[in-house]
């Protein structure tokens, strides 16, 4: 098949995990057949660098017409001043919502080879296997903002129709999977939450009887993430907990580094980024775990290309690596890390010759 993906690299370790992410997408079309046009846009502090703007109009009509989007991460200390008029996180929002990508797909299975890098005890890792669906396009993130030189306030709302979709998306995969659902809110607290709770529970009785639905406080759900993950199959939760959540999620895979995710709407492009953000920190240095951007664009194939094989077969070689014990240095505590290209091409490799 011919597919027209669009790759935003974006700011700090972003160019470096796409550029790993690319080189495997096109290895995939060299051993299947494929071919996929790659294009790149800018978007983020590179865009506000180069256009004074965080989402270029011409990203976004690239994005639009694309197959597929493929995003590193935005955002760094360079553009962090408080009192900047743009800011590059604009730019990831922005496109977030005018794709109408409002389901936002992040599995977490903890590899036995990479548990060691994990602070959980591996005896509660083992079999842990879960999906949480974030939404994507509502709540906190996109409220209106005030800001005086006393008080600031940012608005949190959300619909029923926005719950209605992002619930009956987490039940269908659910479906998929082993029938149960967890939806996250604080109905203790939140006007927001308790909207949710009635939504999800009306959607789950409604349209699907089959599912065994939960709730679950966010706080300790936070606790409980830790102390039996394996209790777990879909989580589904608003924009914000659903942010928080699975970076706490990561720490059972062992890195935040690891962790893919798909954005996905309804008859809209889909989106692929890694969880994880620019990582100033490490920026530049060639050291950033490519295999988070790298099973995205697995994700990219099965959900947006309908190429299941393809993407098994990405993720397949992405778990030979870590059998072998191709560490980058998130992962590796031995002094044996590889670099981002090292760990790359261990991926390229496998899929080239699989085992
Ligand atoms: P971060 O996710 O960028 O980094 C957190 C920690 O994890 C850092 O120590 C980093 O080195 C490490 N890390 C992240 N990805 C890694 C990888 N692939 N390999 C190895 N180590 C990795 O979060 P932080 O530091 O809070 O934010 C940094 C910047 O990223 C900020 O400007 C923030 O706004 C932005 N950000 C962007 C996101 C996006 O584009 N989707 C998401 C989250 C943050
Ligand atoms: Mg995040």
């Amino acid at each position: 098949m011919h597919a027209d993906i669009v790759v935003l690299p974006g700011d700090g370790i972003g160019p470096e995990v796409t550029t790993a992410a690319v080189d495997v997408l096109q290895a995939v079309a060299q051993r299947f057949g494929h071919r996929f046009s790659l294009h790149e846009h800018l978007i983020g502090g590179a865009a506000i660098d180069a256009t004074g703007k965080p989402l270029p109009d011409d990203t976004l009509a690239a994005a639009r017409d694309a197959d597929a989007v493929l995003l590193g991460a935005v955002g760094g200390p360079k553009w962090s001043d408080p009192n900047a008029s743009v800011r590059p996180e604009q730019g990831l929002l922005a496109i977030r919502k005018a794709l109408g990508v409002y389901a936002n797909l992040r599995p977490t299975k903890p590899h036995p080879a990479a548990m060691g890098a994990s602070p959980i005890k591996p005896h509660l890792l083992a079999g842990v296997d879960l999906l949480v669906v974030r939404e994507l396009t509502g709540g906190i993130y996109f409220g209106e903002r005030t800001r005086t030189a006393e008080s600031a306030s940012d608005l949190c709302t959300y619909t029923v129709p926005e719950i209605e979709r992002v619930v009956r998306r987490a039940c269908l995969l659910a479906r998929g999977r082993r029938g149960h659902v967890t939806s996250v809110d604080k109905a203790n607290v939140l006007e927001t939450s308790r909207l949710w709770r009635d939504v999800a529970s009306r959607i789950a009785r409604d349209e699907f009887p089959d599912i065994v639905i939960e709730h679950q406080l966010v706080d300790s759900m936070a606790m409980h993430l830790l102390s039996k993950p394996r209790a777990y199959d879909v989580i589904v939760t608003e924009n914000m907990f659903g942010d928080i959540l699975t970076d706490e999620a990561s720490m059972l895979a062992g890195s935040l580094g690891l962790l893919p995710s798909a954005s996905l709407g309804e008859g809209c492009v889909g989106m692929y980024e890694p969880i994880h953000g620019s990582a100033p920190d490490i920026a530049g240095k060639g050291i950033a775990n490519p295999y988070g951007t790298i099973l995205s664009a697995a994700l990219l194939l099965r959900y947006s290309l309908g190429l299941s094989q393809e993407a098994a077969c990405i993720e397949q070689a992405v778990d030979d690596a870590l059998d072998a014990g191709v560490f980058t240095a998130d992962l590796a505590s031995d002094g044996t890390a590889v670099s981002t290209r090292e760990a790359a091409a261990a991926v390229l490799a496998r899929i080239a010759a699989p085992a």
